[in-house]
């Protein structure tokens, strides 16, 4: 194994990867599209969510009492990449509904290939949360290496990283410049074009998510 994938999660469920499928299809259309990607996040929130401390609690059933468990204290916060991360934040909420919600407004220069910020707002408490900061396309790395040294920044001490389609470039800039953080990706593709896309990846997951293009 490649070392920059130790801390690479690849989601390889069914469900995932049939629905991952039939959002890289180019035939896909921006209802559908939205929808999937809604449906692929709140199934891969079930992945990145499953080693969140908990704790138990005594409780009654109507039969006996007992001691149950329950997510132990720390709370959480979302911060999707702008633009397409919106379209990920929406499917986790449905699970976490009580998350906190940060944006981090980036775009990528179609030049140079490194982001542009343009707007940044966080939870006032993001210092106290354990974030999920996400975006679908991990291309050059660049853009998720931006907003998680945003949400360092804010004092935050645990960070996730939930994507969609990764490339080896882009998890390779993370191992370096975030080793700390776990990346959760329903795939790892095979590299990036000379546009910075990446291939075959899923085409600009922004202009497909708002069809703006
Ligand atoms: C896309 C994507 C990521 C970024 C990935 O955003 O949503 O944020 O590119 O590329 P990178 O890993 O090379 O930085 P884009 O800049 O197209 O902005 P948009 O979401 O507003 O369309
Ligand atoms: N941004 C996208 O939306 N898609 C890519 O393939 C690369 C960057």
């Amino acid at each position: 194994m490649e070392s920059y994938m130790e801390n690479v999660v690849v989601i390889d469920h069914p469900l995932v990867q049939h629905k991952l499928t039939l959002l890289r299809n180019r035939n896909t259309g921006t209802k559908d599209f939205r929808m999937l990607l809604k449906e692929l996040s709140t199934l891969m929130a079930y992945e990145v969510t499953r080693d969140l401390p908990m704790e138990e609690i005594e409780i009654k059933t109507p039969v006996a009492p007992m001691r149950s468990r329950v997510l132990a204290g720390r709370k959480l916060g979302i911060v999707p990449i702008l633009r397409a991360g919106l379209g990920m934040a929406e499917g986790i909420m449905e699970l976490i509904p009580a998350a906190k919600i940060g944006h981090i407004g980036l775009y990528r220069d179609p030049q140079t290939l490194k982001p542009v910020s343009y707007y940044c707002k966080l939870p006032t408490d993001t210092n106290k949360r354990d974030m999920i900061v996400v975006d679908p396309m991990l291309a050059t790395g660049g853009s998720a290496a931006e907003g998680i040294r945003v949400v360092k920044e804010a004092g935050c001490k645990t960070i996730r990283l939930m994507c969609l389609v990764a490339a080896p470039e882009g998890l390779k800039l993370l191992h370096e410049e975030h080793p700390d953080v776990r990346i959760f990706t329903a795939a790892v593709d095979s590299h990036l074009n000379e546009h910075g896309y990446i291939v075959p990846g899923l085409g600009d997951a922004g202009d497909r998510i708002f069809g703006t293009k």
